[in-house]
């Protein structure tokens, strides 16, 4: 029975048509079945086989002065957790990654996701009473770059240029904030950026820092995204950093150029959080070496979900309810999506990304339906996965609201919530970098992937 209904729901999950019905029903769909059958046929130990899994996907943010709450390592720490990271497993809300793993695209730079074996293990463990098993069989402990706090020094190696904000002290008790000041960056020749993140200064200044954007100021028309609907307010865009958040990595022979004499325009979101925290934010440039010229130029764009211009975006979320929002936007070149970081606040539930292409198909491009406030994840698409789509495709952002008190977020379910900039207003847009690119290179492209046309409609 539940074998039948599986494949009814792949077979469901292969049409795109049916991906709304998809969506109101996935809450009660069943999912596969994580909590029973044998992951390794044997005993499963702390030593043997938890640390691994622990080290691989666990202790990046879990060990002793990294950003979560308690440390990940060894046995003793571990085990007075199992029982929150069994339920924290199998709802798949820790590693932080939401993406629902059956549609749209599948493959990803930066996936830290636990494989369905590595959840069958991890919930046997906790279910065998958390055995250590024996010492001998640990894994030699992992060593972590010092530097860690730039995520993608693992990858990349140190960042080329750091710019720093001026600080900011933000009271135990205040309003939102939202600080604007602005930094030199420090170059005297112009060069091509290859991957950018940002980060809090310091980890207390995580926890007073909602986003942080890093505009791109300088005179260069061409940095400023050329001609579509989506909502950038004119202005060219280096990164936009939320909690949680790692970098954005540009896909070979793409980047942003910078000039000499460019300033970052910061827009950092900051919100009290009962004590007294001063910090700044910094961004990392990786830089091409220098003279090697990308032909690409990426742009970070915000497709919108809501509609309406600017300032005056029309979501209204009533009290104890449920509700959706969708716009539309046009690419008026063809165009390779190459990420996809849902960006909602309190009430954010899900949100999906869907293609319509000039033929009147429409594709799944991605679906996050456990969106989590705490985690604006970024999801980096595979260079052999990302979405290319030819010009005058209408990209379609749906997202979806829960103000009713299901929703652990939920500050106050009895409030009316408009459009705003506070956490406690809303918001509703998919942070996607754009590479533009040429119908001829369009048409090789389309040439030579058939199967990916089609593949996924
Ligand atoms: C990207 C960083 C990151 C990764 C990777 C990560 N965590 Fe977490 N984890 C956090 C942070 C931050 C919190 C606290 C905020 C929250 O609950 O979302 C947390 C919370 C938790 C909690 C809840 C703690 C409580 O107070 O109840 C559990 C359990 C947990 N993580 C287990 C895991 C396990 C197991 C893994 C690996 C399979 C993992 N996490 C991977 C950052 C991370």
């Amino acid at each position: 029975m539940i074998q039948a209904q599986l494949s009814v729901c792949r077979e469901l999950r292969r049409s795109a048509l049916a991906f709304s019905v998809l969506l109101l029903t996935a809450g009660f769909l069943p999912a596969a079945d994580l909590t029973s059958g044998t992951a390794a046929g044997k005993p499963v130990t702390f030593a043997k086989d938890i640390a691994p899994i622990l080290q691989e996907k666990c202790q990046e943010c879990h060990r002793t002065g990294s950003m979560a709450p308690m440390s990940l390592v060894t046995y003793e720490e571990t085990r007075p957790w199992a029982k929150a990271i069994r339920q924290r497993v199998i709802a798949r809300q820790m590693p932080p990654w939401h993406i629902d793993p059956t549609v749209g695209v599948q493959k990803f730079k930066n996936d830290m996701s636990l494989t369905d074996e590595q959840i069958k293990t991890v919930v046997q463990w906790v279910d065998a009473g958390a055995p250590l098993g024996d010492r001998k069989d640990m894994p030699s402990p992992k060593q972590w770059p010092a530097d860690n706090d730039w995520k993608a020094t693992r990858e990349l190696g140190p960042p080329d240029i750091v710019v720093k904000s001026e600080p900011y002290t933000m009271a135990a008790h205040h309003q939102d904030v939202w600080w604007r000041p602005v930094s030199n960056i420090p170059l005297t020749e112009p060069r091509w950026v290859r991957a950018v993140e940002i980060r809090p200064g310091t980890l207390a200044g995580r926890k007073i820092t909602h986003h942080a954007v890093a505009y791109l100021a300088q005179d260069d028309p061409q940095s400023i995204l050329p001609g579509t609907d989506a909502d950038n307010r004119g202005r060219a865009m280096l990164m936009e950093w939320a909690i949680g958040k790692g970098y954005d990595l540009y896909r070979p022979d793409t980047g942003k150029l910078i000039l000499p004499g460019a300033q970052v325009s910061w827009d950092v979101h900051i919100h009290a959080v009962g004590e007294e925290i001063r910090d700044n934010v910094e961004i990392g440039l990786w830089l091409y070496p220098k003279g090697q010229e990308p032909k690409y130029r990426t742009y970070l764009t915000a497709f919108q979900a809501i509609k309406g211009r600017d300032r005056a975006r029309l979501v209204d979320i009533a009290p104890n309810s449920i509700s959706e929002s969708q716009n539309f936007t046009v690419l008026r070149q063809p165009a390779i999506l190459e990420n996809f970081q849902p960006h909602m606040h309190l009430r954010g539930k899900a949100m999906s990304v869907e293609a319509i292409l000039p033929d009147g198909s429409s594709q799944v491009v991605s679906y996050v339906g456990k969106f989590n406030f705490n985690w604006m994840t970024n999801y980096i698409y595979a260079d052999d996965a990302a979405p290319v789509f030819p010009k005058g495709t209408i990209i379609k952002v749906t997202a979806w609201y829960d103000n009713t008190k299901a929703n652990a977020n939920n500050p106050d379910p009895d409030q009316w919530v408009g459009f705003g900039d506070r956490t406690v207003d809303e918001m509703g847009h998919a942070w996607m970098n754009v590479t533009y690119i040429s119908d001829e290179d369009y048409n090789a492209w389309a040439a030579t992937h058939k199967n990916r046309l089609t593949a996924t409609r």
